[in-house]
């Protein structure tokens, strides 16, 4: 099995789209700068959802559209539906992703829809995202634990996320949205879902709510998984996950990786000024233990 674990940095999404304010789009833009300047080479940069719902992502295309782009690095935004998508590809956007959940509720709230017609939507999406060359990854949310019903089963999530590769997402990612998963948990959700979906096609998506994201990534490590995401500073959340708490930090997923002789591209001394200065510039405490001990 590879040993290189590619990163998936949703930092300037998922960790800006939770602000209590409206961050703006030359700050988003310098951040997606700083991250692919320390080596990242997949920054999810923006959505394209109905800014009624979440208004810190309305910015979209000022913020794609205002990249001084670098090469080998791919672009990404979440798109909820063809709406989305025809904005994403207008802001010239690289690489999209639908969202769904493995619970109804949290799908329900999330984008007002349930998990059938969710995926219903995507069709269409699919469908042009094909036409035009551009890859769609499906996030699954809330594989472990949903703040309205409690624990998914595996099967659950399971189901989900061979819907999703089944239509055509090239890559699914599992969301332990409300980050309350342990490594067993993960384990057996690993086991039912590589059944549905292959192992080079997996991502994991670990929120640090109760401390357990980093050791949840090396059980999945160990269960061959090798595509991480994970957002720098541990900014993150999701506005219709009470409680949660951001992303697992960049910098801790970069430190183990290096440690383990798994990742070498990314230039952890960068990525630590990056993650103080976004957490700066947002006046927040840097959720990254890496980032504050960081002393080289
Ligand atoms: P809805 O209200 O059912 O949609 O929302 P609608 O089709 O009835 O449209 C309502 C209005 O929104 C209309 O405008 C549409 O034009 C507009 P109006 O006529 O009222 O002026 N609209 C849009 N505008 C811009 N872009 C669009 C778009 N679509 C409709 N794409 C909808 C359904 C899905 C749109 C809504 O629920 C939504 O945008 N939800 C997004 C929620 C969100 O972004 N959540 C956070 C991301 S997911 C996450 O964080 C989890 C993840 O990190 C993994 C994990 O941690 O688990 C990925
Ligand atoms: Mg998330």
């Amino acid at each position: 099995m590879s040993d290189k674990v590619r990163l998936v940095e949703v930092g300037p999404r998922d960790g800006l789209q939770n602000e209590p304010g409206l961050v703006p789009f030359a700050i988003k833009i310098a951040l997606v700068e700083r991250l692919a300047d320390c080596g990242l080479r997949h920054i999810e940069a923006a959505s394209f959802v109905s800014p009624k719902w979440v208004p810190q992502m309305a910015d979209g295309h000022a913020v794609l559209t205002g990249i001084h782009r670098r090469p080998n690095v791919i672009y990404s935004a979440l798109t909820p539906n063809l709406k989305g998508l025809e904005a994403a590809l207008a802001a010239g956007v690289d690489q999209v992703a639908v969202f769904t959940a493995a619970s109804e509720s949290f799908c329900q709230h999330n984008i007002n829809a349930s998990i059938a017609t969710s995926l219903a939507r995507f069709a269409p999406l699919l469908a042009l995202a094909k036409e035009q060359g551009i890859p769609v990854r499906g996030y699954v949310s809330t594989v472990l634990d949903c703040p309205y019903e409690g624990a998914i089963t595996p099967e659950a999530a399971a189901q989900v996320a061979s819907a999703l590769y089944q239509m055509g997402c090239t890559e699914i990612s599992l969301g332990d949205t409300l980050g309350t998963g342990t490594p067993k948990r993960v384990r057996a959700l690993l086991s039912a879902v590589s059944q549905e979906v292959p192992l080079p096609q997996l991502a994991v998506h670990f929120h640090d709510t109760y401390g357990q994201a980093l050791v949840n990534i090396y059980a999945a490590l160990e269960q061959g998984i090798r595509i991480i995401d994970s957002s720098v500073a541990g900014l993150g959340g999701c506005p219709y996950a009470p409680g949660a708490s951001g992303n697992v930090a960049t910098e801790e997923v970069v430190y183990l990786l290096q440690g383990l002789g798994m990742l070498t591209r990314v230039n952890l001394d960068n990525l630590v000024q990056t993650g103080r200065w976004i957490s700066q510039q947002l006046g927040r405490r840097n959720g990254s233990k890496v980032g504050l001990a960081w002393t080289k």
